[in-house]
């Protein structure tokens, strides 16, 4: 059973709504998928055409014609461009005093003054000047590696340009959307500030991708890589036009995101049927690989500022969005708590400077490339290495016991994402920061970090002859591979289901190379992934983590909550396997609508203390901060009906969970994002129902065809050959359990999902069952080493 269905085509739906709708949200509605440039993603669109329907979504391009960008070429830059028009408004002129909220959000009066009025370069500079009084920005790093902490203040600068240039000319929904991102900053004072890497960047191929994603394209050098935008695949929606969090479209307020995750999210504890907590394990070290938004963070230990709620408004952080939590909460009233503590992510530097609304940006790169592993910048990459034989540093704490390494632990700033209880007590160090979030990822880490040294051992074999940097990229290129091959082999099949990998061509080819490289499309990490739909994870965990014995029995379980940045079992001689064993053995919750209170009322719980945060609450807000508008516009822009009423809702999702729905929020288009896509019935064969789904395969359709180093492509600097590619093929989950644990001998063949005697059974180690790759396909005849420098992405900032 489905939505009933009501047409999908934007006009159909703005005559529909237009008797409730402000005018401002009807622009809305008719909005485009514009990519951080602020250019409309025509090639996005048909490539995120393959909706779940079959429907073709098309835009309303002609919204948008009516701006006009004033051209800039021809004019040599002599830093005044004074009077100039920057950008040409349609419509009635307007002054400083048209009536910015009226007009912004409501719609308002139209026909104030003459059209034609313009924004001018020097309007732009004054805005600028009055920025800069306001705002302090550092000098830039001299070590050319940006920050998200050094792009931040940059990307504040710009929306409060943006902010004081939308109120000045009340500027409405489509010109704060489309007209300002259209503006050439480089001709006004910003360029000042502008960051080199994100104004002018100049880019040479090479064999070996650069850790922080500059130049994986070379026509679009910043497509996907650190700390710039995240994409929007449906345009932002803020109550302001540019900042401010959304408010019903009734206008009303919406239901504070406590109020959403405790009425509609409960702990109902009901089991997936198939899946391990492997694929939580899996998933989150993916999710890791694609995106860590840029937030303010306290100074100190670098984890979230921790007071928002206890501060008088005048000493709070700017960022503070603090979610209020209602007198009557069933579990918070216990301990008086009325408040959690929550920051804002910070605003985005847009490529070239651009201005526009509020954008948060991804420090990390949206291409798979293991940055879990390796990191994000080059010199914290060296900090991981051994410094010989391609290895990484580890620590061989059981080294008495003949066991294998652990990951070295984390000195530097030690309570960065890690709870101690003593000065003597460390997490673990790895290539992300999240490593210690809970004891399953780290797992999931030192698996992979002991799989680089594996490789580059056995390269080092098969040349002698390869020095360090040699035997360390190339390790680092198959293990990017082996991410990629089973992420789309293993993860994804299981997650979206057979007829959804196919709708957005992400099966992968069994033989010969797979020619779909297109620098058209931009890999970088879409917002509603990032805040909404890969935080489908949320759902799946368990209220306990069980560790097992290598012959498959019980031994014992822990909370989920006591794992949460206390990875501190796992110094304990033999205890990783045993966790490792669980994975393979304990069910996951169902990728449902209910989520274990570890992590809905007792996330990051201190010890000692007898509650914690809200991790649904945080889904909601975060949505709600990063400008994403209600679940209904996603199930729009997928192709998927739409329900204006909640009875129409009734049959995509069980009639309890609408009932709920009608009981806090007033409008169906007011539903949040992660509600709404985590209640919806899982389409036939896979874990997600159809909104995430649409959301998540773009994600990763994107991913593969707009990464120039995908491991199945040809021709490129960086491509395998047949025959070694034919290898990587060969790379399976159960294989890196049995290659890097001590004890385990028995795996079955898809680790993500439970054993079973006939589809999915346990198989040994040694039986060849579960395939090795041969390394003697990287065998170097010329017998000189190969340094890097020849080969790696150069880039050149202008
Ligand atoms: C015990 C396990 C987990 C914990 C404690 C946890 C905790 C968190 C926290 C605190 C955030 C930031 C919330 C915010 O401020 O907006 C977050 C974000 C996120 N989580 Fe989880 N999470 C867990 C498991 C997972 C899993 C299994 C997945 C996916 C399969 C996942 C996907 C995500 C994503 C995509 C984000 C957004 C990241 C970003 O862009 O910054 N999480 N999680």
């Amino acid at each position: 059973m489905r939505f009933s269905v009501f047409g999908s085509g934007a006009a159909v739906l703005d005559s529909r709504l237009a008797k409730f709708l402000p005018s401002f949200i009807r622009e809305f509605q008719m909005s485009l998928v514009v990519d951080a440039d602020g250019q409309p993603l025509c090639g996005t669109m048909s490539a995120s055409a393959h909706s779940l329907t079959g429907n073709l979504i098309v835009g309303s391009l002609s919204v948008f014609t009516t701006l006009a960008l004033v051209n800039a070429d021809g004019f040599g830059f002599d830093g005044d461009f004074g009077n100039e028009c920057a950008l040409l408004l349609d419509g009635p002129g307007r002054t400083s005093s048209f009536d910015f909220n009226t007009n912004t959000i409501r719609g308002g009066p139209q026909g104030l003054g003459k059209s034609g009025q313009c924004i001018t370069y020097d309007a732009i500079n004054q805005a600028y000047t009055e920025a800069r009084k306001r705002i302090h920005i550092p000098q830039p790093p001299t070590n050319g590696e940006w920050t998200g902490y050094d792009v931040a203040p940059i990307g504040e600068l710009l929306l409060d340009i943006s902010i004081q240039l939308t109120k000045n000319y009340g500027l409405t929904y489509e010109e704060v959307e489309k007209g300002l991102p259209r503006i050439d900053t480089s001709r006004t004072l910003i360029r000042e500030v502008c960051p080199a890497f994100l104004a002018n960047v100049e880019c040479k191929p090479g064999k070996y991708r650069r850790y922080d994603g500059l130049c994986n394209n070379v026509k679009h050098p910043t497509w996907g890589s650190t700390n710039t935008p995240f994409t929007r695949m449906v345009g932002p929606l803020f109550s302001d036009g540019v900042s401010s969090p959304r408010i019903s479209i009734r206008g009303s307020p919406l239901p504070p995101a406590r109020v959403v995750s405790r009425t509609m999210h409960p702990d109902e504890g009901y089991h997936e049927h198939a899946a391990t907590i492997m694929i939580i394990a899996f998933g989150q070290f993916m999710d890791h690989d694609f995106t860590l938004m840029g937030t303010p963070l306290d100074p100190v230990n670098k984890n979230e500022p921790e007071e928002c709620c206890k501060r008088p408004p005048h000493l709070k952080n700017p960022y503070c969005m603090e979610i209020p939590i209602p007198e009557d909460d069933y579990f918070y009233r216990k301990f008086g708590v009325r408040c959690l503590d929550f920051v804002r992510a910070f605003p985005s530097v847009r490529p070239g400077c651009r201005l526009g609304s509020r954008l948060p940006f991804n420090t990390l790169t949206g291409v798979i490339d293991g940055n879990t592993v390796y990191g994000v910048k080059e010199s914290f990459s060296r900090h991981l290495r051994s410094g010989f034989g391609g290895l990484l540093r580890m620590n061989p704490a059981f080294a008495d016991f003949g066991l294998k390494e652990l990951l070295p632990l984390k000195l530097n700033i030690p309570d960065e994402g890690c709870t101690r209880t003593n000065r003597s007590q460390f997490c673990f160090d790895a290539g992300e920061i999240r490593v210690n979030e809970q004891l399953i990822l780290t797992t999931m880490h030192t698996l992979w970090a002991r799989e680089h040294n594996r490789v580059a051992k056995a390269l080092s074999e098969v040349n002698p002859h390869w020095n360090d940097e040699t035997l360390y990229q190339e390790a680092r290129r198959i293990i990017i591979a082996e991410i990629q091959h089973i992420c789309y082999n293993e993860f994804l099949p299981i997650l979206l289901g057979r007829e959804v990998m196919e709708k957005f061509g992400l099966v992968l080819e069994k033989e010969g190379y797979w020619d779909g490289y297109d620098s058209e499309v931009n890999p970088s990490v879409i917002d509603a992934f990032s805040a909404a739909a890969f935080r489908f994870g949320h759902t799946l965990l368990p209220t306990s983590v069980e560790r097992w014995s290598k012959a498959h029995k019980f031994i014992a379980s822990k909370k989920l909550s006591n794992l949460i940045r206390r990875p501190y079992d796992l110094f304990r001689a033999g205890v990783l396997d045993e966790y490792i064993m669980g994975l393979l053995n304990q069910v996951a919750q169902a990728m449902d609508d209910s989520v274990t209170q570890e992590v809905t009322n007792n996330l990051f719980k201190k010890v000692g203390q007898n509650h914690g945060l809200d991790l649904v609450a945080f889904n909601m807000q975060r949505g709600r901060d990063f400008g994403l508008p209600g679940y209904m516009e996603f199930r729009k822009f997928c192709g998927l009906a739409e329900a204006d009423t909640f009875d129409a809702m009734f049959g995509a999702m069980p009639n309890t969970t609408v009932n709920r729905y009608s009981s806090i929020y007033t409008s169906t288009w007011d539903i949040d994002l992660w509600s709404g896509g985590v209640s919806e019935r899982p389409l036939p064969g896979s874990m997600t129902g159809p909104t995430f789904g649409c959301i998540i395969a773009t994600q990763f359709s994107y991913a593969r065809r707009g990464d120039r180093f995908w491991y199945e492509l040809p021709n490129q600097p960086s491509s395998f050959t047949p025959d070694q590619l034919q290898e990587i093929r060969k790379a399976r989950l159960a294989r890196l359990v049995c290659d890097n644990t001590d004890l385990i001998d028995t795996v079955q063949l898809w680790p993500m999902v439970l054993p079973d005697h006939e589809i999915n059974p346990r198989v040994p180690c040694r039986s060849g069952i579960v395939p090795s790759i041969d390394f003697t396909k990287w065998a170097d005849p010329s017998g000189l080493p190969t340094g890097s420098a020849a080969f790696s992405s150069h880039t050149i900032l202008k």
